[in-house]
């Protein structure tokens, strides 16, 4: 079997409403990392889908007075919809309420219960209808669910159960022995130390709803949710039927994607399943973040719902997987604003990115006749260039491989910068003054074209549209050969004398209106209005408006929360500490004054505050790339903390 061989899955979701931003992630990384693999070569298939049975599903039906399939396709095509918006190139949509999906879970229940692992009993628990889950006395919290805080109810039913005691140990030792199984490694300890506290059997029927898969042994039991939903992962692959081909190929090589809420069913509950039945495990789960809204999770009742729909008609859906990959951290939680969105598109879509690609466009059509010239006079310092791009396809399919996805886009924009950078450096304006550096101007020329050219391929996975807008602009449309992976491999697959066609920046800047600035004299009315309010509110603001700013004007300032991973002191300095900090992904130097009230290693893994965007400086020789936040009065000085555990990188405000 070749090795060359990829699955990639998402959650199958639920249709009891309309998907969010945070569903699009899962699916937008699922989508990445299977466009990447089929870039190299791999033989790839990806599947989605929907969760469809279960009695919030049926309640909610109920209550639209529709029948439950009816109410489910209602939704299933707004996936649909949103999965095309959202450019998601999956191989094939299962729906739990498939006909096909049903064969195979109803034999997979067979073969567990004829070999005896699943058997009759009496189950009683808390139930949380919402949540379709239910809990014991100790899992609630003050008698209210632990999840969703909303009232459960005792029930008590006849039901089957699934021996999930008995697997327990094999799965310890599947997961200690196979170190990437479950990834991130925080979340694999989680799951181990929750194996090890003992498995209670699992209920797998239910008798309180009907719209789900009925147990083939006993019609009055629908299988209760997990063992109907996971087995999605096989049935999509004709696992047990007459033609289980795209299961023996793919299903050795399948890779789940899923949020960490629901890392635990697929890590236990599913690898229990595929024990009693003697198929072989996933070859890696992996569990994200949930991607936050004003810092918590999305609701209707909270109100920030965000709609990726209304996003991608506003932003394009490049813009949006972009973000949704770039501002991800690694295995933990991310944030949503619009501010963010439109920081990550003006800064590194269109300043980095696509000013790239028009300054260069330009410089060709100025001093070259709009012709991708042939390269003359090396230098040295095109090696610096060069040397990002070698480093790139190792560094690239690490993270990929890894699901370091913004670890990977951060490695692309490197080599963008350089190349930003390397024009400031070679200055091709002054080059083509002089007629005796017209080879040296055409290496510059030509080096900046391959750069661009080089990371668009890499982006092509993670933003499908864009790549085809850059090839136009660069001529390059017609010559798919310089468009593969194994073209940016080596330095230098551009081929020259092709002419170029400069057009429209592929990322317009997003102009962000200030608010109340409809006129600017209907804005000075407000503000005016605005600082007489103040002053009402809050009398010891005195009648002097410098001393008052505006919400936007505090806005200016980004504050964020930094780990302190470093600290020492600044060579004959004595106020001075010279700290590196943490800021999401990125590490930064901070120079402080604070040598005089901390020493070094008190520092050493505290969260402070700093401001994120100030200009850096130099103190003592040292970049100072920001400044921290403390409190001062007298000799007193106390550095600000956060009160509770988040994440570096978290915005202040
Ligand atoms: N139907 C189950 C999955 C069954 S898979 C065999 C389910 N469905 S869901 O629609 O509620 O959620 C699907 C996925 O979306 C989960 O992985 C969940 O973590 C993810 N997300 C839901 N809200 C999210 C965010 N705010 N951010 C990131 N992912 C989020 O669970």
């Amino acid at each position: 079997m070749s090795d060359k061989t990829f699955y990639i899955t998402t959650p199958i979701y639920y249709p009891s409403d309309k998907l969010h931003i945070g569903h699009a992630l899962t699916t937008t990384m699922a989508d990445t990392l299977a466009r990447y693999k089929k870039m190299q070569g791999y033989d790839t298939f990806f599947l989605t889908g929907s969760d469809e049975h279960g009695q919030k599903i049926e309640r909610r039906a109920k209550e639209a007075g529709l029948m439950p399939k009816d109410f489910v396709d209602r939704i299933v095509a707004s996936f649909k919809q949103l999965w095309r918006a959202l450019d998601i190139n999956y191989s094939d949509f299962i729906r739990t309420s498939d006909e096909r999906h049903r064969k195979v879970v109803q034999a997979l229940f067979k073969k567990i219960y004829d070999q005896g692992d699943i058997y009759k009993s009496e189950y009683e628990g808390w139930y949380c209808t919402p949540c379709e889950t239910f809990w014991t006395e100790r899992q609630l919290k003050e008698g209210l669910c632990p999840d969703c805080g909303r009232p459960v109810e005792l029930l008590k039913e006849e039901s089957y159960f699934f021996k999930m005691s008995k697997y327990a140990d094999r799965l310890v030792d599947y997961i200690e022995s196979h170190p990437d199984f479950i990834q991130p490694a925080t979340r694999k300890n989680e799951m181990l130390q929750f194996i090890k506290q003992g498995l209670e059997d699992l209920c797998v029927s239910r008798t309180t709803f009907n719209w789900g898969i009925p147990v083939p042994i006993d019609e009055k039991h629908v299988i209760y949710v997990w063992f109907d939903a996971l087995t999605n992962y096989i049935s999509a692959l004709g696992y047990g039927t007459d033609d289980p081909s795209l299961f023996e190929k793919y299903w050795p090589h399948a890779v789940h994607l899923v949020g960490k809420d629901i890392m635990r069913f697929h890590t236990i509950i599913w690898p229990i399943i595929l024990m009693a039945a003697g198929i072989e495990l996933p070859k890696k789960v992996f569990g994200h973040g949930w991607l936050l809204v004003d810092g918590s999770k999305m609701s209707k009742s909270k109100g920030n719902v965000v709609d990726p729909l209304v996003l991608i008609d506003q932003y394009g859906s490049d813009a949006i997987r972009y973000f949704l990959l770039r501002e991800m951290p690694y295995g933990s939680d991310g944030y949503y604003s619009d501010e963010a969105l439109i920081l990550r598109i003006n800064t590194d879509l269109a300043n980095d990115y696509g000013n790239l690609l028009s300054r260069t466009t330009s410089m060709l059509n100025k001093f070259c006749q709009g012709i991708i010239p042939e390269p003359g006079q090396a230098e040295p310092i095109d090696e610096d260039l060069k040397v990002i791009a070698k480093g790139l396809p190792k560094q690239v399919d690490e993270a990929l491989n890894n699901f370091e996805f913004s670890a990977a886009l951060a490695a692309i924009w490197k080599l963008i910068n350089k190349a930003n950078k390397y024009i400031e450096e070679t200055a091709p304006w002054a080059l083509a003054k002089d007629p005796a550096k017209e080879k040296r101007l055409h290496t510059v020329m030509y080096n900046l074209v391959e750069a661009i050219r080089i990371s668009t391929v890499y982006i092509t996975p993670f933003m499908p549209n864009t790549p085809a807008k850059v090839w136009a602009q660069l001529g390059l449309s017609e010559q798919p050969e310089v468009q593969t992976w194994e073209s940016i491999l080596e330095w230098g697959g551009t081929p020259t004398g092709i002419k170029i066609n400069r057009g429209e920046p592929i990322f317009p800047r997003i102009e962000v209106k200030e608010a109340g600035s409809e006129s600017p004299a209907a804005g000075k009315v407000k503000e005016e209005k605005k600082v007489e309010e103040t002053k009402k509110e809050h009398p010891q603001v005195k009648d002097d408006n410098a001393n008052v700013i505006s919400i936007d004007d505090f806005a200016k300032v980004e504050l964020r929360v930094a780990e302190v991973i470093e600290a020492k002191k600044v060579e004959k300095a004595d106020k001075l500490l010279e700290l590196k900090v943490r800021i999401g992904e990125e590490e930064r130097t901070i120079v402080a004054g604070i040598a005089l009230h901390y020493a070094p290693e008190e520092l050493v893994g505290k969260k402070i505050v700093v401001v994120y965007n100030l200009k850096p400086a130099k103190l003592r020789g040292i970049t100072s790339q920001g400044m921290l936040l403390a409190a001062s009065l007298g000799d007193k000085l106390s550095i600000l903390t956060v009160d509770k555990d988040v994440p570096s990188g978290a915005k202040v405000k």
